[in-house]
């Protein structure tokens, strides 16, 4: 298979290949994941709650997000590795264009942020200068004090035409994927249609361009918190690490996962 690229994702939308993506930390589990077939690697801010054990992404740092890419990057031979901008990382294009300079040198080759509104100048920004973004919409866990806790957005009418707009927004400043975070289903998929990029979905439904998992959830491990419902255990039918990786692959690409169960109304 050749290796996915940025214009690659826009043709898998045109083509109508559904994208899987699995974040990780370390070069041992990229290389498994990378083999069985991920399309995108995410190298999340996620590491702060699930390799550092915090209870939430804030404390996570440039340097944290740099060190784990470089151990990714040199264990992938066909993904495409995503880097996430930690809290305050992207608060100004010149910090953004720092950190994110900092981790495609680091083997990244795209990097993502959270939200719209002032996020809109520092994506166009990262663009111009040939860097390339994915948005991330909806419940944007760096957005944890003023929602409250981890609560799915855009469930009330106003909420979600926010988002709607957002979704526009993002891809017209630039970015050339958008994750699309603990939304209702519908409004996930009507997002899709309309959307001039493609989507990847987490607690977002069936009806996204594709889907990712954190991969200790996508392994099954306990987080010490409550397991949200859009989480599924892919190691008892995989029966192995890269079993489980092949598994979500498939179930990704066939469009059995997520299922319903796993979606928000
Ligand atoms: O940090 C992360 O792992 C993420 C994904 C859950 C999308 O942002
Ligand atoms: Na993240």
């Amino acid at each position: 298979r050749r290796p996915m690229t940025v214009p690659g994702l826009a043709e898998a939308r045109v083509e109508g290949r559904r994208l899987a993506m699995l974040t990780a930390y370390d070069a041992g589990f990229a290389r498994v994941f990378d083999a069985a077939g991920v399309d995108l690697i995410l190298i999340g801010d996620s590491l702060g709650m699930v390799v550092q054990g915090r209870s939430s992404t804030l404390p996570v740092t440039i340097d944290d997000i740099a060190y784990h890419t470089a151990c990714v990057a040199r264990a992938l031979s066909r993904a495409l590795l995503v880097a996430d901008l930690p809290f305050q990382a992207d608060a100004t294009p010149g910090r953004a264009l720092d950190a994110s300079t900092r981790f495609l040198q680091a083997g990244a080759q795209m990097v993502k942020l959270e939200g719209a509104g002032p996020k809109l100048e520092v994506i166009r920004f990262l663009v111009e200068r040939e860097i390339p973004v994915c948005a991330h919409l909806g419940l944007t866990p760096q957005s944890v004090l003023r929602f409250g806790g981890f609560k799915v957005q855009g469930r009330e009418q106003a909420a979600a035409e926010r988002l709607r707009a957002e979704a526009r927004e993002v891809a017209e400043a630039g970015a050339a994927l958008i994750v699309l975070e603990g939304v209702p289903a519908a409004l996930a998929a009507a997002i899709t249609r309309d959307s001039a990029v493609p989507t990847i979905g987490i607690g977002a439904g069936a009806g996204c361009d594709g889907q990712v998992l954190v991969m200790h959830d996508m392994l099954g491990l306990d987080s010490g918190h409550r397991r949200p419902k859009f989480v599924k255990d892919f190691l008892g039918e995989g029966g192995s690490v890269a079993g489980a990786a092949r598994a979500f692959v498939e179930a990704v690409r066939d469009g059995s996962f997520p299922g319903e169960e796993h979606s928000y109304a």
